[in-house]
């Protein structure tokens, strides 16, 4: 432990000179600029410290099993990355579970929270041995008749809504009166029946509750938990045995997008806890965490090329690659989601000096496609590239298909060595991929039946799109005209 505390200090502020050396780097290595026009940047360094940060936060006496949420940053080398740290995973899909699984997460170390979780999913995940938090009591029951009286590998709980109240983001907030997420605590008759689900289920043993995520403070968060720690001492009172023996506490710590600053800390979080529920920490539990943001947001930013810049209604606009395929919530939400933007020079270096109101657009067809709106920024010139700070997590990593853009690359860097290194975490989508995921392999499919079947023109297409069309549009992307076949 005492190896961790002074990264524990050292990172309660992101390194801004260093991150501005960073952003030169990857200019000058070509990563961004005219023929990649966007990138995302994951700070290997950064996310070990939190890592280290969060385990070192909840000490030594406690036995818990730290998850990264995939949601956050659905990469496999950044699952494998944080695992080597020391975390697991919690999965709300089939597709994250797949993803855990490819980055060599141990099944005994995934929790699997999908709110609407199907019949093969369930059975996949007892097959396995990976730990289940049902949404709801007819997912107990459903899982009461995949286990049919045998013992199950996984470990299982119930998530419980605390109905503890919103934050001030209410798309985040999971423990309002009406939330979607689990079995409600509040409601006349719940806690009595989810009593009950224990007394019937002895392989029950968990409750879950995620109060929420951006937008929640602490204190709604530490009542969340403690309402729930409640609802697991009367279980195990009533039982007259220890049945619950774990509480997971979701994630949800809020991220300072303001500045620099990480604020609140693991450590913050952790030492409010132990304040307002004591109980926790007694040893009588062992505890879960599900944190995402927390982890990866203020360790990542996205680089995208100013493509051009305009006056419109006296108002100065630039036209960047980074709109809200990269920065959804950003884009459609953006009182609730600000995020800095910096302007570099081509070659990375700020632009400093007078500030002018600019908006900074993306390169989506429609007209909200803005991240920043009458924004004081340096002037900005096309061929610039700015800075979106802060998106490390649910941001370039989980990108919108909209407008079918092709996916930036993600590239993890490293200063520990002295300079930058840039190691590729995902690939820029190729043309030839965005046609593959937009059915391109199905071409014939409408036209192969129904009314006017069989009609030339899309019997025609079908044929004449074939690798060739594939392999001439990546060979043209940022290389002159696109040599299309037709055979
Ligand atoms: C069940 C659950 N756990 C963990 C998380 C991760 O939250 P955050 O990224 O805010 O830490 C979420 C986010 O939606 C969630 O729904």
């Amino acid at each position: 432990m005492e190896s961790i505390q002074p990264h524990q200090e050292r990172q309660q502020w992101i390194d801004a000179e260093r991150r501005t050396g960073v952003v030169r780097a990857a200019a000058a290595a070509g990563l961004v600029g005219e023929q990649r026009v966007a990138a995302g940047f994951l700070d290997v360094d950064g996310i070990r410290r939190t890592v280290a940060g969060l385990r070192a936060a909840f000490g030594t006496d406690t036995t818990v099993l730290h998850t990264f949420a995939v949601k956050a940053a659905a990469l496999v080398p950044v699952l494998r990355l944080v695992a080597d740290a020391g975390m697991g995973c919690e999965v709300a899909s089939p597709g994250e579970l797949a993803l855990a699984l490819a980055a060599g997460v141990p099944p005994e170390r995934i929790v699997l929270d999908s709110p609407a979780k199907t019949g093969a999913e369930l059975a996949q995940a007892l097959r396995l041995g990976i730990a289940v938090n049902a949404d709801n009591l007819a997912e107990v029951e459903r899982i009461a008749v995949l286990i049919d009286g045998r013992a199950p590998a996984s470990l299982l709980g119930l998530r419980v809504n605390p109905q503890v109240g919103a934050g001030s983001i209410g798309a985040m907030s999971t423990a309002s009166e009406h939330s979607k997420f689990g079995e409600p605590l509040r409601d006349p008759g719940a806690r009595e029946r989810i009593r009950a689900a224990f007394a019937r289920h002895h392989w029950l043993t968990r409750l879950h509750v995620h109060v929420g995520s951006q937008g929640c403070p602490l204190d709604l968060i530490a009542a969340g938990v403690h309402a729930v720690w409640e609802l697991a001492e009367e279980i195990n009172e009533r039982a007259g045995r220890r049945q619950v023996t774990s509480l997971d506490l979701g994630g949800g710590l809020p991220v300072n997008f303001a500045d620099d600053r990480i604020t609140p800390t693991h450590a913050d979080y952790a030492a409010h806890l132990r304040a307002a529920v004591p109980g926790l920490f007694d040893g009588g539990y062992a505890l879960v965490t599900e944190f995402g943001r927390s982890v990866v947001a203020k360790h990542g930013f996205t680089v995208a090329r100013v493509e051009y810049t305009k006056t419109v209604g006296g108002r100065r606009i630039a036209l960047t690659h980074a709109g809200g395929h990269l920065a959804t919530r950003t884009v459609f939400m953006p009182d609730s989601w600000p995020l800095r933007i910096s302007v570099h020079r081509p070659d990375g270096t700020p632009r400093t000096g007078a500030t002018e109101a600019q908006d900074v657009a993306g390169p989506l067809c429609f007209a909200g496609d803005l991240v920043a709106r009458d924004r004081e920024l340096p002037r900005i010139e096309a061929g610039d590239l700015v800075v979106l700070h802060d998106t490390g997590g649910y941001c370039t990593s989980a990108p919108w298909a909209y407008n079918s853009v092709p996916r930036p690359a993600v590239h993890g860097f490293s200063t520990a060595g002295g300079e930058t290194g840039f190691a590729t975490v995902r690939p820029e989508q190729s043309l030839a991929e965005v046609v593959a995921e937009s059915g391109g392999a199905c071409a014939d499919a409408l036209t192969g039946f129904g009314a006017g079947a069989g009609v030339a023109v899309g019997r025609g297409l079908g044929v004449g799109l074939g690798a060739g069309f594939d392999a001439g549009l990546d060979a043209g992307l940022g290389a002159g005209p696109v040599p299309v076949q037709r055979t």
